[in-house]
């Protein structure tokens, strides 16, 4: 059996990531929810749907009871050692949506690894008290390896991944996957779409994610726009190339917005400077999205942002219909409970809930 527990580490770790996703996934419900690859197309339709439904059944009292009734069994323990505000409280209203306690630990200068505690230690407390625990770290792979060793201990708690180093930030993929399904609704959906990314796409650990979720889409074109020294890495095109996704990568903000369906803003990533102020020498002035842009935009094209945003977008965007970034933004607390639900098996009862009372 595919299995964490049945891997070592060692031969774990060396796997690709779309072999590594044969270990987090068991009869498509994620046992831990870590990279953006363990997400078939199938997958992404259940949990927008799921995603929908929970919106629907919480928009009255009696839906919300139930919703929050739902895991009120359940303890969610929020391990955020890396600065977070949406990430963190939308997990943290999710948890609430199903009725889930939550603990937190925001910095580890409060938690027992100031004193020389090892993060594996750490995380084996958490399991003792908590089911399942949402991570965030500045250390790539972290949330992988921390999964490998609850999945070989004697409490297996599903992990989620909240943002891993430079590398993964599968949540946010996946809500940015379920707007663009929802953005699209009337025009045919995410297949033959061309997707726009913007800004510092070297280090930014959404776009990467995001950019693999979208090859399970038909005909999809991804066009990466970016100063030399923040453009797209291999190890994000080589993926592209190896299942056929077609992309292009340019300097040339303005030309690509006539084209687009989507355009998906970042900030510079200044945090991960080698050199102090290295990323301030680069100018990314014309990577910006300006009142002047809306005019070159299409009529049902959205702009994102995952947030937070310095001046990529100007304030005065923000009332265009076509900005749908505070949307998207939402929508990461309703996907994220969907999410825990799936992975607590909770979605039988969720799609049988009938609005109408017994009659
Ligand atoms: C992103 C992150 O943490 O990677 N934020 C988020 O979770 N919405 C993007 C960023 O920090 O730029």
């Amino acid at each position: 059996m595919t299995a964490l527990n049945n891997v070592s580490w060692d031969e774990f770790q060396k796997l690709s990531l779309a072999d590594k996703a044969r270990y987090l996934m068991s009869e498509g419900i994620p046992v831990h929810a870590l990279i953006a690859q363990q997400f078939e197309r199938d997958d992404l339709d259940k949990l927008g749907d799921l995603t929908t439904r929970i919106r629907q059944i919480s928009k009255t009292r009696e839906g919300s009871l139930f919703l929050s009734g739902m895991l009120s069994h359940k303890r969610a323990m929020l391990y955020f050692t890396q600065p977070s505000t949406r990430t963190f409280l939308s997990f943290c209203a999710a948890c609430q949506i199903l009725g889930i306690k939550t603990g937190e630990v925001r910095d580890t200068a409060t938690s027992s690894e100031f004193k020389g505690e090892s993060q594996e230690d750490s995380v084996r407390t958490f399991s003792s008290y908590f089911d399942m625990i949402v991570m965030r770290s500045q250390i790539g792979g972290l949330a992988e390896r921390m999964a490998w060793v609850l999945s070989n201990g004697d409490r297996p708690v599903p992990i989620i991944n909240a943002g891993s180093g430079k590398d993964q930030h599968p949540t946010q993929a996946l809500l940015d996957i379920y707007t663009l399904q929802r953005s699209f609704e009337n025009t045919g959906g995410i297949d033959g779409k061309t997707i726009v990314f913007v800004g510092d796409l070297a280090r930014g650990r959404t776009v990467r994610s995001l950019a693999w979720l979208l090859t399970k889409y038909e005909n999809v074109r991804l066009c990466f726009v970016a100063p030399e020294p923040l453009q797209i890495g291999p190890d994000v095109t080589d993926q592209l190339d190896a299942v056929g996704t077609q992309w292009e990568k340019t300097s040339e903000f303005a030309e690509s917005i006539p084209d687009a369906d989507a355009i998906y803003m970042t900030r510079v990533q200044d945090e991960w400077d080698v050199e102090k102020g290295e990323s301030a020498k680069i100018d990314t002035s014309a990577y910006c999205f300006t009142p002047a842009h809306l005019l070159e935009l299409g009529e049902n094209a959205v702009i994102m942002h995952p947030f937070p945003r310095r001046n990529e977008i100007s304030t005065e965007v923000d009332r265009d219909p076509r900005a749908v970034y505070w949307r998207q933004m939402r929508n990461g607390m309703w996907v994220r409970a969907a999410l825990i639900a799936e992975i607590f098996g909770c979605k039988e009862r969720i799609d049988s809930y009938s609005e109408e009372p017994p009659g």
